[in-house]
């Protein structure tokens, strides 16, 4: 081919000039040099104009960036990072190689002037074949041999749950449920055996091997955590798995990664490494019932129990030490009505609400309870509006019920204060995230007052009015009067304050039949029958999980 260019060159009369012929060594070397310095003068222009870029916006990536994945911070991260890089570095090199030949090729072997003849032709060229056959082969090997023993190392790794602490963690819509199970317990179908069940904010100690398994009973997810390791898809009916070991203590910030509904933008999670004494005394924290702050809000007194004004949240929402523990958790709960909600347990103590979309603040507390579907489109809480108590404008709550709420919530927190929050880092700018769920029109946020409200129940049962029945007040998610002393012929006046349904059993008497307490607050006049021999009785509220929410107590009848 070369010899036919040659004599192609030859053809085109440069021999009648002095100088000497493009077909002699000397010329020939000359061009080549040439062709080779343009080519290196263009790469070391690109070098010089690129490389900078590259290697600032590389340092601003891993300062100020918590969703890259270049600079991982475990282990597991970088062996997945290793094999970007050698897939990276052996593109490099492969794009480096082909646009030097294009170049070269397209220098050397142009048509030059007055040549009209085919060069000459290369199809069928075994040798040609062989070699750009083998050469992507040995290429793709290269790639696909680490890259096969890494994905079953990291899956060998997530099977492997020795020595490592396993947490469970539930996508729903639109927000994590996690659960802390105890050593050895399986708790995929719900809270028993947990030690700690919270959500949106994970945390796990430095330099532990932490173990995820992931569920969903709705759509699928995707557990992302960017500056740990790679994805992994939360698929109903799968467990799937994810491990890493966390090396450096700090924030990370983790998301949705598959579209999952309305807001699954806003589907996002913070994991906090600690150092494992830190840690620790979270743990701790989390397990201790709601301190004093708490008490003031609650009816009597008691922690334990929740302020009416949180009726309607108990169907949804859990806290750990209190009466509201009927809500369904983990995939126990209906994937199709969406009924639970995040377990609220030590929410004062969490940086963020509503799944990492406002900063957790009184006040946007109130903005989120008063119009939870204008902050977040979509979420199912927004849904909590038709037939309940209190119902004001824009949301489900009035505000009055908001303030006794928030004043709740935000006294959600250990005695002892709240538990080290962590190192801070990476931009999630909370104030922009709250600029953007524009604020409601009316009314204004309100703020916790500056005493308790809500102290005692609005009810007093048991005492009977002058000559009157004894009253029984049932609310949620508790018995106002736990003694109750009826003579036989009695009358108990009993009704439901509350907003969930509640009915009157008598332990080994009416447990098949109770007296049914319509949610609309209707006087129910219960005679004692005559067949109710005199004695003590346990009464109590047959719906699943009240009785062991607090609403059982002793019903006393006496001779007439
Ligand atoms: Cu869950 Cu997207």
């Amino acid at each position: 081919m070369r010899r036919h260019l040659i004599d192609a060159a030859r053809r085109g009369g440069a021999l009648t000039t002095g100088r000497p012929g493009p077909g002699s060594d000397r010329t020939r070397r000359r061009r080549t040099l040439v062709r080779f310095g343009v080519i290196a003068a263009v790469l070391v222009v690109m070098l010089g104009v690129f490389g900078p870029v590259f290697a600032q916006a590389q340092i601003e990536i891993q300062d100020t960036n918590p969703y890259t994945t270049t600079d991982p911070k475990s282990p597991e991260g970088g062996k997945i990072q290793d094999l970007y890089k050698l897939i990276f570095w052996m593109g490099v090199v492969v794009f480096v190689f082909i646009q030097f030949l294009i170049v070269y090729t397209a220098m050397r072997f142009k048509r030059r002037r007055f040549q009209n003849t085919r060069p000459n032709q290369v199809h069928g060229h075994r040798t040609l074949e062989i070699t750009w056959t083998v050469i992507p082969a040995i290429v793709l090997l290269i790639i696909a041999v680490p890259t096969i023993s890494t994905i079953y190392s990291t899956y060998a790794a997530a099977d492997d749950t020795d020595d490592a602490i396993v947490i469970e963690v539930y996508g729903k819509q639109w927000w994590w449920e996690v659960h802390y199970p105890a050593a050895g317990a399986d708790s995929a179908t719900g809270a028993e055996g947990d030690v700690v069940v919270t959500a949106n904010e994970i945390r796990v100690p430095e330099d532990q091997k932490v173990v995820f398994k992931l569920y969903s009973n709705n759509v699928i997810h995707s557990f992302w955590i960017p500056e740990m390791t790679g994805r992994m898809d939360v698929i109903p009916g799968h467990e799937r798995r994810l491990a890493f070991t966390p090396q450096e203590s700090g924030t990370y910030y983790g998301e949705c990664a598959e579209f999952c509904g309305t807001a699954h933008a806003w589907m996002r999670f913070v994991v906090k490494v600690q150092p494992q004494a830190e840690f620790d005394t979270w743990m701790a924290a989390m397990q201790q019932p709601p301190g004093v702050a708490t008490a003031g809000y609650a009816p009597d007194g008691d922690v334990a129990q929740t302020p009416r004004e949180f009726g309607q949240c108990l169907q949804c929402h859990n806290i750990t030490g209190t009466n509201a523990v009927v809500a369904g958790a983990g995939i126990a709960t209906d994937p199709t009505s969406y009924s639970a909600g995040p377990n609220l347990t030590m929410l004062a103590c969490r940086d963020t609400l509503a799944a990492g979309l406002l900063e957790n603040t009184p006040e946007n507390l109130a903005l989120w309870l008063l119009n939870p579907g204008h902050v977040k489109e979509g979420n199912y809480m927004y849904a909590v509006d038709a037939g309940v108590k209190n119902q004001g404008e824009p949301g489900a709550l009035a505000p009055e019920s908001v303030n006794v709420l928030v004043a709740y919530l935000e006294s959600l927190r250990p005695d002892a204060g709240c538990p080290e929050a962590g190192t801070e880092r990476g931009n999630m700018n909370t104030d922009a995230l709250a600029a953007n769920a524009a604020p409601v029109a009316t009314p204004a946020p309100v703020v916790p007052a500056a005493t308790p409200v809500g102290g005692t129940p609005a009810a007093t049962g048991g005492a009977p009015a002058a000559g009157g029945p004894v009253q029984l007040e049932g609310i949620d998610i508790n018995w106002t009067q736990k003694e109750l002393t009826v003579p036989v012929g009695g009358t108990i006046d009993m009704w439901n304050g509350g907003v969930l349904p509640h009915n009157f059993a008598i332990e080994g008497y009416n447990d098949a039949a109770p007296v049914d307490l319509p949610t609309t607050g209707e006087h129910v006049m219960w005679a004692v029958p005559a067949d109710l021999a005199p004695g003590t009785y346990t009464f109590y509220c047959e719906v699943p999980g009240h009785r062991q929410a607090g609403m059982e107590g002793t019903i006393t009848i006496t001779a007439s």
